[in-house]
C-alpha cells in the first residue's frame, strides 16, 4: 500500500493490530462466557476497532453506537460532550462494553461511562484500542486496552485529522509539516 505523504512513519503495522486485538478477543470472550455482552461504539473513530473486535470475539455479542459531539466555545467545560446520537436500544441488566478508539484526557469516556451507568446495565466496562495515560486527567479504568501510546498525533485504525485517515489500515504517526 502506498503511503500517503500526510504520514510521517508507521507505529503499529496491520499485522500486529490485527494479532492485539485477537487476544483481546479471547480475553474478553473468556471473561465475558455466558453473559450478555453488548459492546457500545463510540462514533465515527471506533467502528473500525469495533468490527475487528465483534470477529475476534466467539461468545454471542450485540453491538450498539453511540454518537457524540464535543461542545466548543468559552462556556463549554472540558470534557462536556452531547450524545447527537443515542442507542438504538436499552442497556438495563446488560453487560456493556464501551469501544473506544483512543482514551486521552479520558474526559468524553469519563461522561460516556457515567451517562450509561445512570441506564442500569448490569456491568460496565472500557475498551480501548489506544492508551495514552501520560495526557490522563479523569481518573477511569481501563478494562481492556490494545496498545500504550506517548505524545505524537496519530492516524488510522478509525483515527483521523480533519475527517480524513480513518480509513489506513495500519497506525501512524501523523507528519505535521504536511499540513502547514
Ligand atoms: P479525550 O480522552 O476526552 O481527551 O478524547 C479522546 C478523543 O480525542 C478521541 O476519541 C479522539 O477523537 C481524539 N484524539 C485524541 N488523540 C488523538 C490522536 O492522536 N489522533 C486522533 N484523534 C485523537
Ligand atoms: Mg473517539
Amino acid at each position: 500500500m502506498t503511503v500517503p505523504p500526510g504520514v510521517e512513519r508507521v507505529l503499529f503495522s496491520e499485522e500486529q493490530i490485527r494479532t492485539r486485538i485477537r487476544e483481546l478477543g479471547v480475553e474478553i470472550s473468556a471473561a465475558y462466557a455466558g453473559r450478555d455482552l453488548k459492546l457500545i461504539g463510540v462514533l465515527k473513530g471506533s467502528v473500525f476497532f469495533l468490527t475487528a473486535l465483534a470477529q475476534a470475539i466467539d461468545i454471542p455479542v450485540k453491538i450498539d453506537f453511540l454518537g457524540i459531539s464535543s461542545y466548543s466555545g468559552k462556556t463549554a467545560s472540558p470534557g462536556v460532550v452531547r450524545i447527537a446520537k443515542d442507542l438504538d436500544e436499552g442497556i438495563e441488566g446488560q453487560d456493556v462494553l464501551l469501544v473506544e478508539d483512543i482514551v486521552d484526557t479520558g474526559l468524553t469516556v469519563r461522561y460516556l461511562l457515567q451517562t450509561l451507568a445512570g441506564r442500569g446495565p448490569n456491568t460496565i466496562g472500557l475498551c480501548t484500542l489506544l492508551d495514552r495515560t501520560s495526557r490522563r486527567i479523569a481518573q477511569i479504568d481501563v478494562a481492556y486496552r490494545g496498545f500504550e501510546i506517548g505524545d505524537p498525533f496519530l492516524i488510522g485504525c478509525g483515527l483521523d485529522f480533519r475527517q480524513h485517515y480513518r480509513n489506513l489500515p495500519y497506525l501512524a504517526v501523523m507528519n505535521p509539516g504536511h499540513f502547514d
